[in-house]
């Protein structure tokens, strides 16, 4: 079996890529520390695989013990490099935090690839990169130099560095994923996003509200220049996210010529906050109380792919709609209670 290492895949978008690795025949390695997800994590992987993955405990920052897995394990096709913090507010108090581990990690494990031959990297970049765009869908060729925080700057960076570090090394194949918003989990229940304390993201929130674990859902505003006057964002079901890795890596694998290519990962298509809220009480026959409140700072109005890059390169193109992703969402957060 064909092994992928799998920085961060105990995580929310790392788990569901491990399963979709694992059904395709190949053997993920993970390599977390678990700093934001949960053992247990890897007991849902095995319950929907049928078996357990390897795994790692080691920070990625860590030169010497990467070093180790990637000796131990021995050849590996390639790497899948989700491991970062991602809180954007935190960033803007904690700013080091996030230089240091997002990008830190990135030099670490491109020293490492290189030291054993490994040449093929599918790496988690963000929309963030964008912040407004001037013209929606926004295509990959947009400028990226808007990321309002410095968690979205470090994305701008960690791309920079991997087109430098392709020039200095053009037998790399690197593929950037530019995700758009994942919510939902996989439909078994298993596995699913596993937030610390009080959500910040939309989808989270909506579901610990409507199993009154919150009391009202804060709407962010309401007067922004869209149809219902909340944001549009591009909602796109974690499970289709983690099959893009796949054929990412699929890419990158068969790619005779070296290649440093980036790709939005989205729908294609823009739903407001309302109408996210309206759809999950709709699907699940449950209530979301919420309250209209200011808009919260930094926020962009909106923001939508342009997937004709992934749906035509990669042979990508999301499959599972809003209301799956709201239902299956709703079915992890009921599995969390029991
Ligand atoms: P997550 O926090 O659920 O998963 C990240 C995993 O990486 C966690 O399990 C964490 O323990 C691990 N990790 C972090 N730093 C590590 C380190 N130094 N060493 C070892 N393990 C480490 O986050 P996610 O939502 O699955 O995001 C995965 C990637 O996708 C991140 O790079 C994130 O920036 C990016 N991304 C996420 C979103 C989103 O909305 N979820 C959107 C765009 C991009
Ligand atoms: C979505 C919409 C909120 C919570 C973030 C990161 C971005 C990327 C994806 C990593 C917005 C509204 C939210 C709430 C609300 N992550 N909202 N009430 O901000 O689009 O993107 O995750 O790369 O970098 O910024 O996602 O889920 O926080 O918000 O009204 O309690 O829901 O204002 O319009 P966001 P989100």
């Amino acid at each position: 079996m064909k092994k992928v290492i799998v920085t961060g895949g105990a995580g929310f978008i790392g788990s569901h890529t491990v399963v979709e690795l694992m059904a395709a025949g190949l053997e993920p390695i993970i390599v977390d520390d678990l700093r934001n997800s949960q053992e247990r994590v890897l007991h849902g992987i095995e319950a929907i695989a049928g078996r357990a993955p390897r795994f790692h405990r080691i920070d990625c920052t860590d030169r010497e013990a990467l070093r180790r897995v990637f000796r131990e394990e021995g050849p590996v096709q390639g790497v899948i490099h989700f491991a970062a913090d991602k809180a954007v507010g935190e960033s803007v108090t904690h700013p080091l935090k996030y230089y240091h581990n997002n990008i830190g990690s990135l030099v670490v494990l491109l020293e490492v690839m290189a030291q054993h031959g490994v040449k093929d990297l599918v790496f988690s970049s963000s929309c963030t990169v964008y912040g407004q765009p001037a013209q929606l869908p926004v295509s990959e060729s947009a400028p990226d130099a808007n990321a309002s925080s410095p968690y979205g700057f470090t994305k701008v960076v960690c791309e920079r560095l991997l087109r430098d570090q392709h020039v200095a090394d053009p037998t790399l194949r690197v593929v950037m994923l530019r995700y758009f918003n994942p919510i939902g989990a996989h439909p078994s229940g298993y596995i699913g996003e596993l937030p610390l304390g009080v959500p910040n993201n939309l989808v989270p929130f909506v579901t610990q509200t409507a199993a009154g674990i919150r009391g009202a859902l804060t709407v962010h505003g309401d007067d922004y220049d869209t149809a219902d006057g909340s944001c549009l964002r591009d909602y796109i079901h974690v499970v289709d996210l983690a099959r893009a890795h796949l054929r990412a890596l699929t890419y990158a694998n068969t790619h005779e010529a070296p290649i440093c290519e980036v790709f939005n990962i989205g729908t294609g298509k823009g739903n407001s906050v309302l109408e996210v809220v309206r759809t999950f009480e709709e699907v699940n026959g449950v209530k979301v109380p919420y309250v209209i409140g200011p808009r919260r700072p930094g926020d962009v109005e909106q923001v939508f792919a342009d997937t004709s890059r992934s749906n035509k390169i990669l042979g990508w193109k999301a499959e599972l709609d809003l209301r799956t992703a709201l239902r299956d969402a709703w079915t992890w957060q009921q599995h969390l209670m029991q």
